[in-house]
């Protein structure tokens, strides 16, 4: 299962780049909200530095996503155009998918949504299964059913868990077969902690330095 970070604020992505862990971002008009930034410009300078970018389109009706849609794709190689999943969402999605654009479908919260995103050939379907936990429904369970049925019919569309809301969250994921997980960056930290390393690796260096002569840390320049 690939990571992405679920965030337009660049800072979190460079430094979670440099830690080798991430494969891509999604972002959506609440992030871009929150990072405060021009879309495009935003969306440019994320592509700079990770593949695999979800930006979605605002518009209403199909015709006006489809030109939307195009002009996200043409900003950069690693784009995937987010469409919502609602009929005009998906015809918009259709006609940008048949011209190979990478469409992620977002906005699932069933398996009979995700056979829709799959029918008009989406390389990515996003079930939110944090929002479904809020409804005090199981949104993780969703992801599973997801992954039997697109297994079961032999689809290639990608699985993509989102509205992560904590690290268990991601292990599920995993476990559900999950393609892609989409996390925000406090939960991709909070993935490296265990108290077992932490005293482990503190125990491995005292024990190092009582007992072997001073190196120098870094070479001399
Ligand atoms: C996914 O692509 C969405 O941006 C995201 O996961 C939504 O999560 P939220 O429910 O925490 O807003």
């Amino acid at each position: 299962m690939k990571l992405f970070l679920d965030t337009a604020i660049y800072e979190e992505i460079e430094q979670a780049v440099r830690w080798g862990v991430i494969d891509g971002v999604t972002t959506n008009p609440t992030l871009i909200a929150k990072a405060g930034h021009d879309h495009e410009e935003q969306v440019k300078r994320i592509c700079g530095i990770v593949g695999n970018v979800s930006a979605e389109v605002v518009s209403e009706k199909s015709d006006d996503m489809i030109v939307e849609g195009r002009r996200i794709a043409s900003w950069h190689a690693n784009v995937i155009v987010k469409v919502p999943l609602t009929t005009e969402g998906l015809a918009a999605g259709k006609v940008l998918a048949g011209e190979g654009v990478r469409v992620n479908v977002t906005l699932c919260f069933s398996v009979n949504q995700a056979l829709l995103a799959a029918a008009i050939g989406a390389y990515i379907v996003s079930p939110f299964a944090g929002r479904l936990d809020d409804i005090n429904e199981d949104g993780m369970a969703l992801v599973g059913d997801i992954v039997a049925a697109y297994r079961q019919q032999e689809i290639k569309t990608k699985v993509l868990a989102a509205s992560i809301r904590n690290p268990m969250h991601v292990t599920q994921a995993a476990l559900a077969g999950a393609d892609i997980a989409t996390m925000p960056f406090a939960v991709l930290t909070q993935m490296f902690n265990h108290p077992l390393t932490e005293a482990g690796q503190k125990r491995f260096l005292e024990d190092y330095r009582r007992t072997q002569e001073a190196k120098p840390l870094a070479a001399k320049r």
